[in-house]
């Protein structure tokens, strides 16, 4: 379901831009506490279910224990969703805390990180689109940052905002934070994906100096719009709908590992 307009040439290639599972679980298993923000300062692009989607990637693919932050105030997605789910009898495989940003008993991202991140191997929080003070405490806690969005200039309108403001927090991020912008809900029968990345690319304000060009993983693992994805909000997703999200993770993973191995 990935998409085969940029399919590599060979499967040597393709190996050639992910990180072998194993080594993405035996990364995880020695460091824990690997905290994956996702987040874009706009609602609507698809990052809850990115987040339940890598969720259940990392705990039903790579049996790792998993741990959800949900810290989006206005529609609390995740945790509708368990709630949905448990109310279905569904077994759901991952931890969910909620986050209040606002109102009594409101404690900063970076405090309630803490004790997540030497209780859980994955630590995925969802952003949700608002809070500013919140998306900052994860550009210098977190170690990687991933903005989904649909291909198209309603949904990537705040991208250069998100992207400039993690530039600015992630200077005093310690481990130093990757991120990545990538598609979602993509039908591979057009070259939208194409045209956005292109049109992205571009600064627009000339007397902008802080232009950060997006750093694009390879469009090869932009998401599809599968239905299943539409439906996961009652249905559960199947293993195999997991699979597109276990590329990508590898994908954007690699760097990472090399780049701890190497030091
Ligand atoms: N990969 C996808 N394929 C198809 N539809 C998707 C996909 N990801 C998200 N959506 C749809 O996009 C809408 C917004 O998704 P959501 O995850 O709630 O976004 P956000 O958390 O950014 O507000 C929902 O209707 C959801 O079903
Ligand atoms: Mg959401």
């Amino acid at each position: 379901m990935s998409n085969w307009r940029h399919k590599p040439q060979s499967e040597k290639e393709l190996l050639q831009l992910m990180a072998p599972v194993k080594a993405v679980v035996k990364w995880v298993k020695a460091r824990r506490g690997f905290v994956i923000g996702v987040g874009i300062l706009k609602g609507g692009t698809g990052k809850s279910t990115s987040v339940l989607y890598l969720a259940l990637y990392f705990s039903v693919a790579l049996g790792l224990k998993v741990a959800v932050v949900d810290t989006d105030d206005n529609s609390q997605s995740i945790a509708r969703w368990v709630a949905t789910h448990k109310a279905l009898g569904n077994k759901v495989p991952f931890e969910l805390f909620v986050h209040p940003t606002k109102g009594a008993g409101a404690i900063s991202l970076k405090k309630r990180l803490k004790p997540l991140k030497s209780d859980f191997d994955v630590v995925i929080v969802d952003l949700g689109g608002g809070d500013k003070e919140t998306f900052i405490d994860l550009c210098q806690e977190g170690r990687l940052l991933l903005m989904p969005s649909a291909p198209s200039g309603w949904e990537t309108d705040r991208i250069q905002a998100t992207l400039q403001t993690a530039a600015r927090a992630a200077v005093l991020n310690a481990e130093g934070l990757d991120v990545y912008n990538f598609f979602v809900k993509c039908d591979f029968n057009s070259t939208l994906p194409e045209e956005e990345r292109e049109a992205m690319a571009v600064d627009l304000s000339e007397e902008d100096e802080d232009f950060v060009p997006p750093p694009f993983l390879h469009p090869y693992f932009d998401i599809s719009k599968a239905p299943h994805h539409i439906r996961s909000w009652n249905v559960m997703p199947k293993r195999g709908d997991l699979e597109e999200w276990g590329l990508l993770v590898r994908h954007a993973m690699k760097g990472i590992i090399e780049e701890d191995e190497a030091a």
